[in-house]
């Protein structure tokens, strides 16, 4: 964990232009200056992302959003005033002095409080936004403890806060509240229940729009092993099959799963969906530690933190949001 004097330490390296990894209560994030083009610069380096993809800019309380977006509309307001600090990034017009580096050169910019004490410190002793992917190499699982963190990037990174596990898991949802009816972007740690209880209507999923942003990217999220998506009673049979033609096989279940045939690496995924998005990333990363080639999984039911689960279980089989087998 980080010792007292970290958040001073890191705020200084965030002044003089430099890149600081930092928890929140999704994944942790890879932060630089927002309105400093040359070091949000370096954070897309360092991740290997093309230009093109926006970056959210994180803020410590919603009276920032002023600075980094007009207009407001008033469902943005009551959607910042109910999940801030929270898992929940709202896309705003933004303002002139939003670099283009930070939006992909969109007209858009992602706005988003997180719910974390050494997140939280950090931006208030730094003073402004930091612009902050999550702190993953583009195309792989998101870090969810700095071990992650130091695993991904390494020395690239000017300095990492250890804020310990992230309480989440998976990203923060992300709704277009830039113009008309709400959108969802990405589900994440704010479930479309609760967005629709805020709005006051359904709040549908947008896909199939111009592939610009890494979160709507179908293959992402994804381990170095093959995901397969099956159904709980298939298991066993499709793994003995695969261990049959030499392949190296773990299955990412709950405990109960027990009919696995000997030879199958089990990791455990707690079914409670708080607890499986909490565990799920380590346990892919795990999956691929251990050296297998495939990794079984099964899809929880879709509803609540379900929704953002099952998103990430389709980007990581290579299939993309929406219904399994779109080609998105
Ligand atoms: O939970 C999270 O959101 C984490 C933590 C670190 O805050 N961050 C995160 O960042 O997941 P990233 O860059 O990995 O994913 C952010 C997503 C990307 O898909 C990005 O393209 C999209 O937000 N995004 C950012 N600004 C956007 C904009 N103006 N319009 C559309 N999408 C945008
Ligand atoms: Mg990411």
């Amino acid at each position: 964990m980080s010792l007292p004097g970290d958040i001073e330490r890191a705020a200084g390296i965030l002044r003089a232009g430099g890149v600081v990894a930092f928890p929140t209560e999704t994944v942790y994030g890879l932060g630089a200056d927002a309105e400093n083009a040359g070091a949000v610069a370096r954070v897309f380096a360092i991740k290997a992302r093309p230009p093109s993809h926006p970056v959210i800019v994180h803020v410590a309380d919603a009276a920032a959003l002023d600075a980094w977006c007009t207009p407001i509309p008033a469902v943005a307001r009551r959607l910042a005033e109910r999940f801030w600090p929270g898992p929940l990034t709202l896309i705003l017009r933004r303002r002139d002095r939003v670099p283009d580096t930070v939006t992909g050169g969109l007209d858009t910019v992602g706005v988003r409080v997180p719910r974390h004490d050494v997140a939280l410190a950090l931006l208030r002793a730094f003073g402004g936004g930091l612009a902050a992917p999550s702190a993953n190499r583009y195309g792989r699982i998101s870090p969810t403890t700095a071990a992650h963190v130091h695993a991904d990037l390494g020395r690239d990174v000017d300095f990492v806060l250890d804020g310990g596990p992230c309480r989440i898991g998976v990203e923060s949802t992300i709704v277009d509240v830039s113009s008309g009816a709400p959108a969802l972007l990405r589900p994440g740690g704010v479930t479309p229940e609760e967005l629709e209880e805020v709005v006051g209507g359904p709040v549908h999923m947008r896909v199939g729009g111009p592939v610009r942003s890494p979160g709507q990217h179908p293959q992402h999220y994804a381990p170095r092993a093959r995901v397969v998506i099956v159904d709980r009673e298939e298991i066993g049979a499709r793994a003995a099959a695969l261990l049959a033609s030499g392949r190296r096989v773990a299955v990412c279940a709950s405990s109960r799963a027990s009919d696995l045939p000997g030879g199958v690496e089990h990791i455990v995924l707690d079914p409670a969906p708080a607890d499986t998005a909490r565990e799920l990333y380590a346990a892919l990363r795990e999956v691929d530690r251990r050296g297998c080639d495939v990794v079984l999984v099964t899809m929880p039911e879709e509803i609540g933190l379900g929704v953002a689960i099952a998103d990430r279980l389709r980007r990581a089989a290579g299939l993309g949001p929406g219904s399994a087998g779109s080609d998105y």
